[in-house]
């Protein structure tokens, strides 16, 4: 097995219950969950918007959740310090959207919160050479970003195990975070190619109760 680390659910927000979003943070919380995904989209680089650094804020106030905020964002330079400020425990830019990627990368580290790149479906590894041993964790979009609930595009499998081997050959501790039409069904395969934390939408908010779903991934994750 490539991963011996538990995998992680990252829930994402965006399929969550916008009118109770800290109650939905607070069931999350006693349903075992550590990680919580927000899905930032500002109508430029995705064709959809969602919510920005006074939403988190209000809600890091209510909740110790580690809030992992996926920046699907042009130019996000403009807003990391706000982002940091609002309460985010992680920070994750496109590579597509930023110009001068170690720059970013070392802004956020220097803001004091942990740093991660997510790459588009059709872009390279490639562009991670050097920056790798700066990320915290890599995301590998398995959708193209913009919206929940689209099909898993299958070339992102080959792409899990890829990245797994280029941290391991720049013996890096990078994790590997995959997004976008995760369920219990492809769980197994991802964790078994290396995956460190697994983002799910639509699969896991539909089935409440959260504590049977969260079980129902970590039992699927260990293959049982
Ligand atoms: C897509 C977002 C994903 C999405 C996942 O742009 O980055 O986090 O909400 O939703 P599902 O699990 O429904 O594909
Ligand atoms: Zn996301």
């Amino acid at each position: 097995m490539e991963n011996q680390r538990p995998v992680i659910i990252s829930p994402s927000l965006l399929a969550s219950d916008f009118t109770r979003l800290g109650q939905e943070l607070d069931d999350l919380e006693k349903a075992g969950i550590s990680w919580v995904h927000w899905d930032v989209m500002d109508g430029a680089f995705v064709p959809n918007i969602t919510f920005g650094p006074p939403v988190i804020s209000a809600c890091r106030k209510r909740s110790s959740l580690f809030f992992d905020v996926h920046l699907m964002i042009e130019n996000p330079d403009r807003y990391l310090d706000e982002f940091a400020k609002a309460g985010a425990d992680l920070l994750c830019v496109h590579a597509e959207a930023c110009l001068h990627l170690e720059r970013t990368v070392s802004e956020i580290a220097r803001l004091g919160i942990r740093p991660a790149v997510s790459l588009n479906p059709h872009t390279s590894l490639n562009v991670l050479e050097y920056v790798l041993p700066q990320l915290y964790m890599v995301l590998i979009m398995s959708v193209n970003p913009g919206f929940g609930g689209q099909s898993f595009i299958p070339f992102s499998m080959d792409k899990v195990s890829r990245l797994k081997k280029m941290i391991r050959e720049k013996d890096a501790d990078t994790l590997i975070q995959v997004d976008g039409g995760v369920t219990p069904d492809n769980t197994y395969e991802l964790v078994q190619r290396g995956a460190d934390i697994l983002v799910s939408g639509s699969a896991f908010f539909a089935y409440p109760p959260y504590r049977e779903r969260l079980e129902v991934f970590e039992n699927a994750a260990a293959g049982r």
